[in-house]
């Protein structure tokens, strides 16, 4: 298999679903300067893709893609000096097939050239698009994307450089008869994949970006067998910092992506993101779960009319518990630790992760949970050590 370059799920950032094709040098180096600055890339966000429309319409007279000159003047390898110079790390975009989804030249019969290019730029990441391959009449298109993204996994392994791989090649199945068995082979080329459809575009209306949330989430959720340490579904871009979600809504995506060990990654305009934006992005103990060691994606545990309970077990044997309440209205979820999947015992702790409140229970996990809001517990079985005992501490001076 491809070298497991992300023990935990890879985070940062991309332009596609706010800005589309409208990208620049400058658009992105000043997204990149507002992760620094924000304090998400301290956080982990370390990773500044910049998707389609990148490149012109031609290879050049020895078949090298070439950037924009007018959105990269610079040109890519030096977005990629820039990135570093920050202390982040340089994505990029290309396409499996013979154009790009916006009409620019595909790495098809050109995939140890582009590999080279890329490594040549200092390139950590590529992001391997699905679109326009040609598939012959009476051949498997499982087996010609398999061939061709397994061609960019030796590419990109015979530059030397490690660079992540995500392939795109599952969405390019969805709801098709063997669109598992490309996500098996996507979880041996690469590290991570994409599948289901793509989240909405900033134009998208209130409904529409909701709609797309939980549709990704939907199809996410069951592919947690597919899914192993080091190899990730991804179910596309958080929307936090978008226009027309509400705060329980960008807090609903960031949670349920956590749990799910999904990539983290924003694509919004980070220079002009609220704080309630940044600080969705941003919540540690959220991340925490998202990024925990054990690298699990989480399950459904319980499920009502309109409702879901997930679960996902942590490295330290606590649980991270997500009420998710996907309805129009209000909700009390309940659940347990029994059927959260924690050991049995008389006490257990509850820390609400966007309140940060911590309470004590029995057993009994519950919440008045608004309308497409999660209410996100790390549940931690017994009495913890992190919390004051009610009775009186002796302290003891020891030397001085
Ligand atoms: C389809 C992908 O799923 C999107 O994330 C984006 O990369 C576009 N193609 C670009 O054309």
């Amino acid at each position: 298999p491809y070298p497991n370059l992300t023990p935990t799920p890879p985070m940062g950032w991309n332009n596609w679903s706010y800005y589309g094709c409208d990208i620049s040098e400058e658009t992105v180096l000043a997204n990149a300067r507002a992760l620094v600055s924000s304090g998400l890339a301290a956080k982990g966000y370390d990773t500044v893709t910049t998707d389609d429309c990148w490149m012109t319409h031609t290879r050049d007279a020895d078949g090298n893609l070439v950037p924009d000159p007018t959105r990269f003047p610079h040109g890519m390898a030096y977005v990629g000096e820039q990135l570093h110079a920050m202390g982040l790390k340089f994505g990029i975009y290309e396409d499996a097939g013979t154009a790009t989804c916006g009409g620019y030249p595909g790495s098809y019969s050109h995939i140890k050239q582009d590999a080279d290019l890329f490594a040549k730029w200092k390139v950590d990441y590529l992001k391997l698009d699905g679109c326009n391959v040609p598939v012959p009449t009476g051949q498997s298109a499982d087996d010609i994307y398999h061939k061709i993204y397994g061609d960019m996994s030796q590419a990109l392994l015979d530059t030397g450089r490690p660079i992540v791989y995500s392939v795109s090649a599952p969405a390019y199945f969805e709801g098709e008869k063997d669109w598992h068995h490309v996500i098996s082979w996507s979880a041996e080329v690469g590290n991570l994949w994409r599948e289901g459809a793509d989240v909405a575009m900033e134009s998208s209306s209130a409904r529409g970006k909701w709609a797309s949330i939980k549709y990704n989430y939907g199809y996410n959720v069951p592919l947690a067998d597919l899914q192993s340490p080091g190899r990730w579904n991804d179910p596309d871009f958080l929307l936090a910092g978008q226009s027309r979600l509400t705060g329980d809504e960008i807090r609903s995506q960031m949670s349920l992506w956590s749990v799910m060990a999904a990539p983290l990654i924003s694509s919004t305009d980070l220079t002009k993101a609220s704080p309630e934006a940044l600080d969705v992005l941003g919540n540690k103990d959220v991340i925490a779960v998202d990024q925990d060691a054990k690298g699990l994606q989480g399950r459904i545990v319980q499920q009502g009319d309109g409702y879901d309970v997930l679960s996902k077990p942590l490295a330290n044997g606590d649980r991270a518990v997500a009420l998710f309440n996907s309805s129009d209205e209000a909700h009390t979820i309940t659940t347990t630790a029994a059927k959260a999947g924690l050991p049995a015992g008389s006490s257990y702790l509850l820390k609400d992760l966007w309140s940060k409140r911590t309470t004590q229970t029995t057993g009994t996990i519950a919440a008045n949970v608004p309308a497409h809001a999660t209410v996100l517990y790390r549940v931690h079985a017994g009495t913890a050590h992190r919390v004051q005992p009610a009775t009186a501490i002796t302290w003891t001076r020891t030397g001085g």
